[in-house]
């Protein structure tokens, strides 16, 4: 019985207390953390897509998307300080539902991560584009920095930079706590710059008519504008790493989704204040879709004169309010931050491989390790291969939509299983305990599924797609491989996390 095939605590345990590391990280450390790993293209980039969406409305979608972010991430939180080893949400699927979900789990993490990198890649495309075009004065055509649905043929810089990252990865690169306080600091400036010179200019007649797309158009915004609030785990993450966890990781979690919320409706209100965020609509009055060719025909034909329209929307926005310089700052920094969110993203990728490959249910090569730098090259260099090819050819909307599907249904599924661990196993010792759990964790796999039919018919479809997918990957391959069905269970070493030991392939 497939459903049978649960992974023993024990023995994801036993990798964990091998790697004792030291308490150091207190409220404002994981607050930063947390700031690091959300603030990337969501903001930057996807506000546009936001607006088009749901036009002014946007401001409203921004606080529905950072709720269902805190609840979930309440109960993530008690699940990765209570198995705090690599794999996320795969692994503790694997220990409380069994190996299906866990592989479905891991199938729809490859959505979240990889395709997330893609969507950050196209994000970081667009700025730096954007910051080159206004330094020097040349315009670069669309066919090289744009995929073939944005009115292009390939985005030479996404790819670019998504190849970059792959190989900073080969090489072993981690983000230090240093450089990570850095990038903290330059994306906090770039935002307050922001609001600072936006919402002094702010016309309040451009938040008339409020939601031109109804609750149905808001709802859409927040299942796309989710996106920006992903990155929270960099800080459930480091449950092990954290003086009185179950003080400190919700103010974590809490502040720095707050403090990003808080932040996420200032930008949203001096954009459309500013400039005004009414979508753009077919000759019937309904909104054109967003990442479409219909959209890009109609934005060119306007000259991309509306915020809608721009890939670069806050420096496209200060740059129409008389701050073209200050635009150029913004894209600067939006080009120093945001290859640090690829980085995380293909990193966790790439982790996931790893740990579902040493459990047998994909192949063994994805779990080899560099003799010289000790990291998974196989598996780093065929996701960044992939993610490149995303990059170069789809808009960051699409990527970005896509990524939520696999996110939400992540937490979804962590949500239940938190749930479901404290009945069965009420004992264990929980370092955090999600508060008022009853409540929290119900209304956090309700939140996620809200969102997930809120994403767009195509989408959805996509995501079930992939997930059928997996279906058959698993039962072709992983049911007769994987370790646990053979009978092995095994303990490791090491964590994927911890630079892997060089171990010959099983197979
Ligand atoms: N929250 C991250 C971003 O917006 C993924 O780029």
């Amino acid at each position: 019985m497939i459903f049978g095939r649960v992974k023993p605590l024990d023995a994801i345990l036993a990798t964990a207390a091998k790697k004792s590391l030291h308490r150091s990280l207190g409220p404002f450390q994981l607050t930063m953390l947390g700031i690091g790993g959300i603030i990337g293209t969501g903001i930057f980039v996807l506000t546009a897509e936001a607006a088009q969406k749901a036009g002014p409305g946007m401001m409203l979608a921004f606080v529905i998307a950072g709720f269902v972010c805190a609840v979930a991430a309440l109960c993530y939180a008690e699940m990765a300080a209570m198995v705090p080893v690599s794999g996320s949400a795969y692994t503790y699927s694997y220990a409380v539902m069994g190996e299906l979900v866990a592989w479905m789990v891991g199938w729809a993490l490859v959505l979240e991560y990889a395709i997330a990198a893609g969507a950050v890649s196209v994000g970081w495309s667009g700025y730096v584009v954007g910051l080159f075009q206004h330094l020097t004065g040349i315009t670069i055509p669309k066919t090289f920095i744009l995929g073939p649905i944005d009115g292009g043929l390939i985005n030479i810089p996404a790819a670019i930079i998504a190849l970059v990252v792959t190989w900073l990865l080969v090489l072993g690169t981690k983000e230090s706590a240093t450089v990570n306080a850095v990038l903290v600091a330059i994306k906090v400036a770039a935002l307050t710059l922001f609001v600072v010179l936006a919402l002094p200019v702010m016309n309040l007649q451009h938040f008339d008519p409020f939601a031109p797309l109804g609750f149905a158009g808001i709802s859409a915004a927040a299942a796309s504008i989710f996106f920006a609030y992903v990155g929270f785990d960099a800080v459930s993450t480091a449950a092990e790493e954290t003086k009185n966890p179950q003080r400190n990781m919700p103010i974590g979690l809490i502040g720095s989704l707050g403090i990003c919320t808080i932040f996420y409706m200032l930008v949203a209100a001096g954009v459309i204040g500013g400039v005004g965020a009414q979508p753009m609509l077919d000759s019937a009055g309904n909104a054109l879709p967003t990442g479409s060719t219909e959209l890009a025909a109609a934005c060119s034909a306007i000259g991309d004169a509306k915020v809608v329209c721009s890939k670069e929307a806050l420096a496209w926005t200060l740059r129409e309010i008389g701050w073209p310089q200050v635009g150029n700052l913004i894209g600067l920094a939006a080009g120093l931050a945001l290859p640090s969110v690829i980085l995380m993203m293909m990193f966790g990728q790439t982790r996931i491989f790893f740990v579902m490959s040493r459990d047998g249910l994909l192949p063994s090569a994805f779990s080899r390790v560099h003799p010289k730098y000790k990291t998974p090259h196989v598996v780093t260099i065929m996701t960044g291969v992939f993610v490149s090819i995303f990059a170069a050819l789809f808009p960051v909307g699409a990527l970005a939509d896509i990524s939520n599907s696999g996110t939400l249904f992540a937490f979804a599924a962590v949500s239940i299983a938190v749930l479901v661990l404290r009945r069965t196993d009420p004992t264990r010792k929980r370092p955090f305990r999600t508060p008022a759990v009853m409540l929290v964790a119900p209304i956090a796999a309700l939140g996620c599924v809200y969102l997930f039919f809120s994403l767009s018919v195509y989408t959805v479809s996509l995501f079930f797609g992939w997930a059928a997918v997996g279906l058959v990957v698993y039962f072709s391959y992983g049911y007769r491989k994987s370790n646990l069905g053979r009978g092995i269970i095994d303990t490791h070493e090491t964590d994927a996390d911890a630079p892997p030991l060089p171990v010959p392939p099983v197979d």
